[in-house]
């Protein structure tokens, strides 16, 4: 939930620290903070709000440090403000943490008892005072760690200085994700890699349970019970521009253009070129023969993709899918099967509450699968299988290019099942293909097509409230078209499935409320027409997203945005383009700030 970032050499640490607290600040921008080694002591800057703020405060005073940490926060335990801000001290101890302390009340009245002083509301806190009380009585920081991580509940990736050690930072991870970039004679951490890539592409993935020693001349790994491990760096192909907004003014708006290119990606590998055969070298072959069902468990965007995804796998392979939320799943009655894979779909492979979901469902003795898009996230490493959606860094809070590839991943998926169960035969499955890589250029004509959008939204941002209506795989379309435009524009929009709307929603409708209605082909576009009708008797204004063979729908409404029509599955791929753009605007119009919008964070670990 919140970004940390550091690093030890022979340069100033300061400017490199708060390069790398730009790059990570999606993931929580409420307050941020910096420490570093200086020659009287660890000197901590901290301030409220936006990275600015404490760069304006950083260009008062000095910081002559080689060695520092530092942290970009989302608030969970304790209101934004200077005083909760990372880093947090006590006696020569210094640390920033990513991730939430779910016993730290216990261990806090503990620590007040014996009459330590806490300073901030936050959970945090009380590591740097466990690690303080038990180096006052070894003065072995090593020993002082393990004991304190012995101590803790939750998740937690941790950064520690200590005055007494001027060249060496301490890093913890467990369930938190943490990376360290190696570099010569200096070395670098971060919560994710887009902060070090400018650095370093030799990248060392740590794994749970891990503490290291970091100084600029290498590093030491240990485990929990303090015996040597050993942890190498990998060449990681990612380039800096990947990472960065090359041109676009948002994050975002550089990802959604970046759609075409993150699903040849995706799926470049895995179709053989010659036979047209799908190839998951991640799972084993017995998987696709053995499973009989299937179960997905994710939140937000990736939950989704998931229901996109039970279409494919139920009308292509044959497969009988369940999808649900992770944080509803993790507490309710499930009965785990030996002949289901369970499916996690998360971009950031951190999500509290699908990690949770995973882990109860390992514990149950079945095969779990994710598909992710951070290497060696915490949900990748955890899972039986991963594939990687390789859809590089997605930087803006809001979702897009990740999700577009997680519907290519479940696509492959089910035409893999459906190939090994006899549900598809060779022809099928090479028409399916032959389809799919037609997406890449559709996408790109959607892309170019943008001036439509941009009207559209300039003519519809004032109004307060939408409805996005579907049917069928236009309906979790809907509800991630309306997530989109909430979370961006924070413009209320509620998502039905169309035929529900006589249920209900349809009091809703009048001259107030203009209705997005998703009606590409499939066999209910009649039925969809209807409802289109419905809404104009009651004086309700209809934009329309159709196929660009669709004579029938602009009958009806002038407010009409074309996808390329390839395949009534695949074309969800292209639907969501506009309906992703549509929210951009209307958020740039309504001057939001749409890559970091209120309240929200980059990946959500915390329950
Ligand atoms: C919406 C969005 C969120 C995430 C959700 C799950 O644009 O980004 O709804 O989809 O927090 O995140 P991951 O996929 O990282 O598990």
């Amino acid at each position: 939930m919140c970004g940390i970032v550091g690093y030890t050499g022979s340069k100033k640490a300061s400017p490199i620290i708060i390069e790398g607290l730009r790059r990570l600040e999606y993931r929580g921008y409420d307050s941020a903070g910096i420490a570093t080694q200086e020659k009287e002591g660890i000197k901590i800057i901290r301030s409220v709000g936006k990275l600015n703020n404490l760069i304006e405060k950083l260009s008062q005073t000095t910081l002559l440090g080689n060695t520092g940490i530092g942290h970009t926060r989302w608030a969970t335990h304790g209101k934004p403000s200077e005083v909760n801000a990372h880093p947090h001290k006590a006696g020569k101890f210094v640390v920033v943490h990513n991730g939430i302390i779910e016993n730290y009340l216990s261990i806090k009245n503990k620590l007040v008892k014996r009459g330590c002083n806490f300073e901030s509301e936050t959970d945090t806190e009380v590591i740097a005072h466990l690690l303080w009380s038990y180096y006052e009585k070894s003065q072995n920081t090593k020993e002082a760690i393990l004991k304190t991580v012995k101590e803790l509940r939750g998740s937690f990736a941790i950064a520690i200085l200590n005055e007494d050690e001027k060249e060496s930072i301490y890093l913890v991870r467990y369930e938190s994700p943490l990376v360290i970039g190696v570099g010569e004679n200096e070395n670098y951490f971060a919560s994710d890699i887009p902060a070090l890539l400018v650095h370093t592409n030799n990248i060392i993935f740590l794994k749970d349970g891990d503490i290291i020693k970091l100084t600029p001349e290498g590093y030491e790994a240990f485990d929990f019970n303090g015996k040597k491990i050993i942890r190498l760096p990998e060449k990681i192909n990612l380039s800096l521009s990947q990472a960065e907004k090359g041109g676009y003014p948002h994050f975002m708006l550089k990802e959604i253009h970046e759609q075409p290119e993150a699903f040849i990606n995706t799926v470049r590998t895995r179709i053989k070129p010659d036979t047209k055969e799908v190839v998951f070298d991640e799972i084993p072959r017995d998987i696709f023969k053995k499973v009989e069902s299937i179960h997905i468990i994710a939140c937000g965007t990736s939950y989704h993709a998931g229901l996109i995804g039970r279409f494919f796998l139920e009308e292509i392979a044959g497969l009988p899918t369940l999808v649900e939320i992770a944080s509803e799943f993790r507490y309710k009655k499930n009965f785990f099967n030996s002949k289901t894979l369970y499916i996690f779909i998360s971009q950031s492979g951190s999500t509290a509450d699908t990690l949770a979901a995973l882990k109860l469902t390992k514990n149950n003795k079945v095969s779990t699968l994710a598909i992710c898009n951070v290497l060696g996230s915490s949900i990748s490493t955890e899972a039986d299988y991963t594939i990687y959606t390789h859809a590089g860094p997605e930087i803006g809070v809001a979702s897009t290019k990740a999700f577009s590839t997680q519907i290519a991943v479940l696509f492959l998926l089910s035409l893999q099942f459906g190939f090994y169960k006899k549900a598809i035969n060779i022809n099928q499955l090479s028409a399916f293909i032959d389809s799919l890589l037609k997406i890449p250029k559709a996408m790109e004509k959607c892309l170019k097509d943008s001036s439509k959008i941009k009207q559209l939204a300039q003519k519809y941002y004032h109004y307060n409230n939408f409805l996005y209506l579907g049917r069928g795989l236009n309906y979790p379309l809907a509800l991630e078209g309306a997530l989109k435009l909430k979370e961006i524009s924070y413009i209320h929009a509620e998502a039905y499935s169309a035929g529900e709307m006589k249920h209900g929603p349809i009091a809703l409708i009048d001259e107030n409320m203009p209705v997005l209605v998703i009606n590409t082909k499939s066999n209910q576009h009649e039925k969809t027409i209807s409802n289109i009708q419905e809404v104009l008797a009651r004086n309700g204004k209809v934009i329309a997203l159709i196929s660009e063979k669709d004579k029938v729908t602009p009958k009806y409404t002038k407010d009409i945005i074309e996808v390329p029509q390839i395949n009534n599955y695949l074309d969800c791929l292209l639907s969501i383009i506009p309906l992703q753009l549509f929210a951009y605007y209307c958020a740039v119009l309504k001057g939001t700030d749409v890559d970091q919008p209120r309240n929200l964070a980059k990946s959500v670990t915390v329950e």
